[in-house]
């Protein structure tokens, strides 16, 4: 608790309730507003502009600086020095494993490294071509009723088997979701694989050939899920909680969880971006495309631009962007024309008084896209990889909501509909 306090007075009254400030560690305090009720009125504010929604301690944003923290580290040391699976452990845990829990949290990942027969009958229910997210979603959705018995949400060793459970499961799904849209049979993961070479074996691989995967893609892959894993309490991270909060089973909260994340303004950008870049086709065009995004007759935005927390660059996209260049010299696609347009049109953006002015910089999703479609992913699976990352947030935040006393998320309104009438005679 913090020594501020606010009033909240109504002009020309007496009434007048003491509004306590609550410190955080870092960022801004907040205006404990549980008493608001007491003066008739509630709090409005659409869209969570100026509402924290609860108390977390595994994330911290802050975007005016472009500074992203898991647990306290800065995203771009763990970019350079962690890896995917011990950035998982650190979420969850809130510290970085010693060597030898590492060694026991990866081997645990591997022993879940499956997935029930039943998956393969399920997927076949949808037709080849259905959308990968669409499949991830259902798919998620329909393991709840396998691990319905041992989801007992307020017993922690249930929630910290649904946590390995997801972790370990999330990339089978994925890559599944893959092989079905494209129409080619299924591989089963490899247990002699890293996370992220198993990942892409299941993508790429053939059913019984030897693995054959590039440590520059795995490597870039792996920093792909790390660069997506948290970012505190986004649509999709508060759709898991609230879904949570009324005690929920964890795979079918996740399952919502996806379903938030697929919308273009939150993790379905990167496909977005994909295809706007292909839209542009040329730089000759792109000057075009920037009016476009400026004209409030259009509703054309550039997507990956633009952020409601960041309004600085945002810290996940520098990194990205330096794997970017890796991954196409490696690939030797440096001359790739999508590339190119991309470099030119965050340049103009960052210039550009528009852009400047509302601070819409180049944010995760701009370069994620270009990454994944050189390692040969078709742009329908990018959001599912986004999903396959962020599983680890999602299920932290879940964790830490039932770890702690809550209450069922439960928002208010201002209603603005009819008053009351009668039914007609
Ligand atoms: N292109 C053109 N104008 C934009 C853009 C854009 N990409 N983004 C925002 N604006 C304008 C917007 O028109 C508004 O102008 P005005 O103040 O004149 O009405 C102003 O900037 C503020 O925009 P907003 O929609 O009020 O901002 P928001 O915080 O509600 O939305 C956003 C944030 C990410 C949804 C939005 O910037 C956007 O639609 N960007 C493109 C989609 C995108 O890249 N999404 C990925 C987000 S990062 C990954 C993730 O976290 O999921």
């Amino acid at each position: 608790m913090s020594n501020k306090k606010f009033h909240l007075s109504e002009e020309g009254t007496d009434t007048s309730i003491e509004l306590p400030v609550l410190s955080s560690t870092l960022g801004q305090d907040v205006i404990d507003i549980a008493k608001v009720p007491e003066t008739g009125c509630f709090t409005f504010d659409p869209g969570f502009g100026a509402t924290a929604s609860c108390e977390s301690a595994i994330t911290f944003i802050d975007g005016g600086k472009g500074v992203l923290l898991h647990r306290g580290y800065p995203i771009e040391q763990l970019a350079a020095k962690s890896d995917f699976l011990e950035t998982c452990y650190l979420l969850i845990n809130g510290e970085l494993p010693s060597a030898s829990e590492k060694k026991a949290f990866e081997q645990t990942i591997k022993d879940h490294n499956n997935v029930e027969s039943s998956v393969e009958q399920f997927m076949a229910g949808f037709s080849q071509g259905s959308h990968p997210m669409a499949m991830l979603c259902a798919v998620v959705a329909a393991i709840s009723a396998t691990y319905h018995d041992s989801t007992d949400v307020a017993n922690a060793d249930d929630r910290n088997l649904t946590i390995i459970r997801l972790l370990a499961k999330m990339p089978i799904l994925a890559a599944m979701c893959h092989k079905h849209f494209s129409g080619q049979p299924y591989v089963a993961p490899n247990n002699d694989l890293s996370y992220s070479e198993n990942f892409l074996n299941m993508m790429f691989g053939e059913p019984g050939k030897e693995p054959n995967i590039s440590p520059v893609l795995a490597k870039a892959m792996d920093l792909i899920f790390l660069l997506h894993a948290d970012h505190e309490q986004n649509a999709s991270t508060s759709t898991v909680r609230l879904s949570g909060s009324s005690g929920a089973n964890p795979f079918a909260c996740i399952a919502a969880g996806i379903a938030a994340l697929w919308g273009p303004a939150h993790g379905g950008a990167n496909q977005a971006v994909l295809e706007m870049l292909e839209e542009i086709g040329d730089e000759k065009n792109i000057d075009e495309f920037i009016l476009r995004a400026k004209d409030k007759e259009d509703s054309f935005r550039l997507m990956g631009f633009g952020h409601r927390v960041y309004k600085n660059f945002d810290p996940r996209a520098k990194v990205m962007k330096e794997t970017c260049d890796e991954v196409l010299a490696e690939l030797g696609l440096d001359n790739e024309p999508l590339l190119k347009i991309a470099k030119r049109l965050e340049q103009i953006a960052l210039e550009d008084e528009y852009f400047v002015e509302k601070k819409l910089y180049p944010n995760v999703d701009f370069y994620s896209g270009i990454i994944m479609k050189a390692i040969g992913i078709s742009p329908e699976m990018f959001t599912v990889i986004f999903a396959t990352g962020r599983t680890v947030g999602w299920i932290s935040h879940w964790n830490e909501m039932l770890s702690n006393p809550y209450r069922i998320g439960r928002p208010r309104q201002r209603y603005t509909g009819y008053t009351k009438r009668d039914y007609p005679a």
